[in-house]
């Protein structure tokens, strides 16, 4: 009898508690549904992104997956009003800032900006792991491989953070950012803090939670101590390495709180980013330690400025651009960063128009690190609605140079510069680039002999067959547009 009532009543307790459990598994199986829909739209959202054609669509999808993940997490908090609250609370602050940064950084400073997202990436992954650490404090227990996940979240995120800040202080050129923390001994500090770094991890997977917050601190400082010798020409690569470290830490931290599209997601940023850092140093044909451990300068023994330039430059007009452009049959635009500052992507393709209306074949040299930004022409020429099929890469265009009449570079330098084929000294060697030197005429549109990003001469602006045009690339092509329909 007495055995009987005892089962009863452990009935009466357990099933609302079997109840919840039950609808907490539906609620998970769904959730985990709605992430894996969302993890498909982003692969196919990157898959997108590698033609122009399709990009657009690309981020179309990559959006719609995101707003789909963050759905399906608001519905997980669906129990909770202050926690839907301030989700909802933090998606609004964001929205704000984000909106407001769109809104006013201009197109140039778009590395610096995404410099500053991937470092926010990294520490919003350092405070997901770092509010799992103050909850087992409170008692709320964790398994080992919690604390060392959260151990790598804490690293990666605070090396990312500390790197990107320093990294956008160097391309935003501030002063305090300006000379490098270089000393002896530097490459073994480093070892050092990584080492503690990962000594701390094992610690934390053995249950302490304390050396978390010596751990991020040691990293905060390693991230410093390994961006801030770089110089601000290998920047690029740095911002897309640590792109691929705020991934990598997203990753960790979703391992910490469990959420599948956060593994996901982060692990498709941290291999992505990865590929695109790969694809970079290959196209400055330097190799990635080179760029972490090397410096970009000329070694002597490299020509120079005046004895490049002195008594060969030849000066161009509008006038005279506009004649020799009367009867050609091709042209060849090779933009570079000073279009980008200039913001003469528009009235490139109305004289492009211009050129076709008149018969000429017209398309687009477009050099994979020409700018500041992976895919930074492609974007900006996508922007002036240039047809996809007139921009044609290096592999495709550089043989058509020979047969080309007319090349009119807009801004660019370095990525036209001969001596990267020839000369062993200077910083580029090695480099591909647009043989351009190659055609039967060279427009060069710039402000002045100034070097580009690699700060060497080019002697292409010396060359017979190359005429500068000296000016703003906008104003510049605004000219030569007036000049042409005068003609
Ligand atoms: P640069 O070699 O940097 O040359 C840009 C030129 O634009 C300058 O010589 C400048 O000359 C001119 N310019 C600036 N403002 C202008 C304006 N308003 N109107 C007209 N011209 C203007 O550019 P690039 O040829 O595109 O080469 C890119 C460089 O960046 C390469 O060295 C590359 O390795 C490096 N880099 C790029 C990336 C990526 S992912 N894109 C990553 C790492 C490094 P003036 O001052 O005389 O006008």
């Amino acid at each position: 009898m007495f055995e009987t009532s005892l089962d009863i009543s452990f009935l009466a307790v357990s099933e609302p508690i079997l109840d919840k459990v039950g609808q907490a598994i539906a609620s998970a199986t769904w959730a985990n549904l709605g992430y894996l829909i969302s993890a498909t739209f982003f692969i196919f959202g990157i898959k997108g992104m590698t033609h122009p054609r399709t990009a657009v669509r690309g981020n179309m999808l990559g959006a719609i997956g995101m707003i789909l993940a963050v759905l399906v997490t608001l519905w997980q908090f669906h129990g909770s009003t202050t926690a839907f609250l301030v989700v909802l609370l933090g998606v609004a602050m964001g929205t704000i800032v984000g909106v407001i940064l769109a809104a006013k950084v201009q197109m140039t400073q778009m590395p610096q900006l995404v410099a500053l997202l991937n470092g926010f990436g990294g520490i919003a992954s350092l405070l997901v792991a770092g509010a799992e650490v103050v909850k087992k404090a409170a008692g709320i227990p964790y398994p080992a491989a919690t604390g060392f996940a959260a151990a790598l979240a804490g690293i990666i995120g605070a090396v990312t953070f500390s790197g990107s800040i320093v990294a956008a202080g160097k391309l935003h050129e501030l002063p305090a950012f300006k000379d490098p923390i270089r000393f002896d001994g530097q490459q073994i500090a480093n070892a050092l803090l990584v080492g503690i770094c990962l000594i701390l991890a094992f610690v934390m997977m053995a249950g302490y939670g304390w050396p978390f917050w010596l751990l991020i601190l040691l990293a905060g400082v390693l991230g410093v101590l390994l961006v801030s010798p770089i110089g601000g020409a290998d920047m690029p690569v740095v911002i897309a390495l640590l792109n691929s470290y705020s991934g990598l830490a997203a990753c960790a931290a979703g391992f910490v709180i469990n959420n599948n599209v956060l593994i996901i997601a982060g692990a498709l940023v941290g291999a992505s980013g990865l590929i695109l850092t790969g694809i970079m140093c290959r196209a400055m044909n330097r190799s990635l330690a080179h760029v972490l451990f090397g410096t970009l300068e000329a070694k002597p023994g490299s020509v120079t400025a005046d004895e490049i330039y002195s008594g060969k430059i030849k000066e161009t007009s509008a006038e005279e651009i506009a004649m020799l452009l009367d009867s050609v049959q091709r042209v060849v635009f090779v933009p570079g960063y000073g279009l980008a500052v200039a913001q003469a992507q528009h009235i490139v393709r109305e004289l492009a128009e211009l050129l076709e209306a008149r018969g000429a074949e017209v398309c687009y040299g477009i050099h994979p690190v020409a700018g500041r930004m992976p895919g930074h022409m492609n974007v900006l020429l996508a922007e002036a609605e240039v047809p996809y099929d007139q921009l044609k890469e290096m592999d495709e265009i550089n043989p058509l140079f020979p047969q080309t009449d007319v090349v009119i570079v807009i801004g660019a330098n370095d990525v036209v510069n001969p001596v990267a084929l020839t000369d062993p000294n200077c910083p580029i060697y090695g480099m591909p680039i647009l043989t351009v030197h190659e055609a039967k005429t060279v427009i060069v549109i710039k402000r002045s002999l100034s070097p580009g990003f690699a700060g060497i001469p080019n002697p292409l602006f010396a060359a017979d067959n190359c005429l500068m045009y000296f000016g703003d690339g906008k104003k510049a092509l605004n000219d030569l547009i007036a000049a042409v329909r005068e003609s």
